[in-house]
């Protein structure tokens, strides 16, 4: 039995999806315990690209049984439109998917707000760069108590009283602060509950599902989404997401106990990138940067957005180890390397010439850090398809070692490419 947690240790998209998807090989479950349509996880299988945002990267396993806690803000359009997606590939997902009844859910307005404040920031030059999807006004409301969740589309009356409530409310800021449309509760009650019909063979008490799984020794994969540098506590502050992807997020998003987990894997891009906007202290504005988000393809999964990009911050990911208390990286996207002469790797960050022990908790102050770099020589031939640790080239290892001494934290999978089979088992 193991209940393993997958999490990202940078800004995102280090390649969860297919690092969760390759290990769904070995588990019974895969559970997402934050975040919510924000989320983009790119799975190859047999040259076929899936995108999946809320639904866990297991489920493309046809016996892996996949949960979403009651950590995830869950978007009904969304949700909705990826089981129809993964219907039409003929992926059967009755009997699969288990949603927490206490997920709260995504409103219409928490996507209006999200745009409008993101509008009304950028006037500002203060927007966080956000996806849209309606997150952190979903996580304001579930902070606030006044979230609406699964469980409440039960009963139709005190949803509609509740909504009702909450759309008073709603369309006073948005029209006295944005000059928003009214929004229509009625209308929105109906939607809710025609969803509710839809997912409603779906709805559980994942909690106890999780117990009863745990207790009869299954293998749990835990997946986050997102990174720690997001996180809302542990994150570059104000510029993260508003839920915790740190592997603590795994306990509370799923009512799964510390006690319970195993195993903790980072996922970890060979490189940076970032999203949105933020400090990010090793970002190449060059044309390494061009030639980076050139070879690893870096646009959005969810928005198709440009990611910024730089060089390995192994300063920020030895904190992201210690965090999220990361035993084993998953190694990603090392392909990408492949034709720099030279790597270059941050170890540490120096401010106004002192040293730093740690990472700033101010946003303003990180951006100011200068970045202490070593380079290393390249390997400079293709590593897309190698399945044997012993027939990496020399430098790659030795890419890779000084990653584990910088981070303290063993590489224990190497992924060489998208597609599911290119990937390094040490
Ligand atoms: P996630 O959000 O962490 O699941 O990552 P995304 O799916 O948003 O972004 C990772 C991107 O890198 C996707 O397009 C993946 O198909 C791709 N990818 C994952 N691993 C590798 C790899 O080892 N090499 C290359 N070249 N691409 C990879
Ligand atoms: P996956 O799971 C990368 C970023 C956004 C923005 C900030 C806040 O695919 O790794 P939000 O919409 O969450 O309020 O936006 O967080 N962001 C991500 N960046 N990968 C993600 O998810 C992200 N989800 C949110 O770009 O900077
Ligand atoms: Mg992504």
């Amino acid at each position: 039995m193991s209940v393993s947690i997958i999490v990202g240790a940078q800004w995102g998209d280090e390649g969860k999806g297919k690092i969760v998807d390759l290990l769904t090989k070995e588990a019974d479950i895969v559970a997402r315990y934050q975040g919510g349509a924000n989320a983009g996880h790119t799975l190859v299988i047999d040259g076929k690209k899936y995108v999946l945002h809320l639904i866990p990267s297991g489920i493309l396993h046809p016996t892996a049984q996949c949960v979403i806690g009651n950590g995830v803000v869950i978007d009904p359009v969304a949700l909705m439109e990826e089981i129809r997606m993964l219907e039409s590939y003929g992926i059967n997902i009755t009997g699969r998917l288990f949603i927490s009844h206490r997920a709260h859910l995504i409103m219409p307005y928490h996507k209006l707000l999200d745009a409008a404040q993101e509008t009304s920031a950028k006037e500002g030059g203060k927007a966080i760069g956000t996806t849209g999807r309606g997150i952190g006004p979903a996580y304001i409301d579930k902070a606030s108590r006044a979230g609406i969740r699964i469980v409440d589309l039960l009963n139709r009356t005190t949803f509609a009283a509740k909504l009702r409530a909450k759309i008073t409310e709603v369309n006073n800021i948005l029209h006295k602060l944005y000059d928003y449309e009214q929004l229509d509760a009625e209308k929105i009650a109906d939607e809710y509950c025609q969803f509710d019909t839809q997912i409603d063979p779906f709805i559980t008490d994942t909690t106890l599902f999780l117990h009863d799984a745990i207790a009869a020794g299954k293998n749990i994969l835990l997946e986050g989404a997102q990174g720690a540098l997001l996180d809302v506590d542990h994150g570059t502050y104000p510029f993260v997401t508003s839920s915790n992807p740190t592997s603590g997020g795994a306990c509370t998003g799923l009512g799964v106990p510390p006690t319970a987990i195993s195993r903790i894997i980072g996922v970890v891009k060979a490189y940076s990138t970032r999203v949105g906007n933020g400090p990010f202290p090793t970002e190449l504005l060059d044309e390494t940067g061009e030639e980076l988000r050139k070879i690893g393809q870096e646009f959005g999964a969810t928005t198709g957005r440009p990611r910024r990009c730089g060089w390995l911050d192994a300063f920020a990911l030895r904190y992201s180890v210690m965090v999220n208390g990361i035993s084993e990286i998953a190694l990603t996207k090392m392909d990408v390397l492949d034709s720099f002469d030279e790597i270059t790797i941050c170890t540490g960050y120096n401010l106004d010439g002192k040293v730093l022990k740690g990472i700033p908790a101010d946003a303003a102050t990180l951006e100011r850090v200068q970045p202490v770099y070593e380079t290393v020589r390249g390997w400079k031939s293709s590593l897309e398809g190698i399945r044997k640790y012993d027939d990496l080239p020399q430098a790659a290892k030795d890419y890779i070692a000084r990653i584990e001494q910088l981070c303290g934290a063993r590489v224990t999978i190497v992924s060489t490419s998208p597609s599911r089979e290119d990937t390094i088992l040490r």
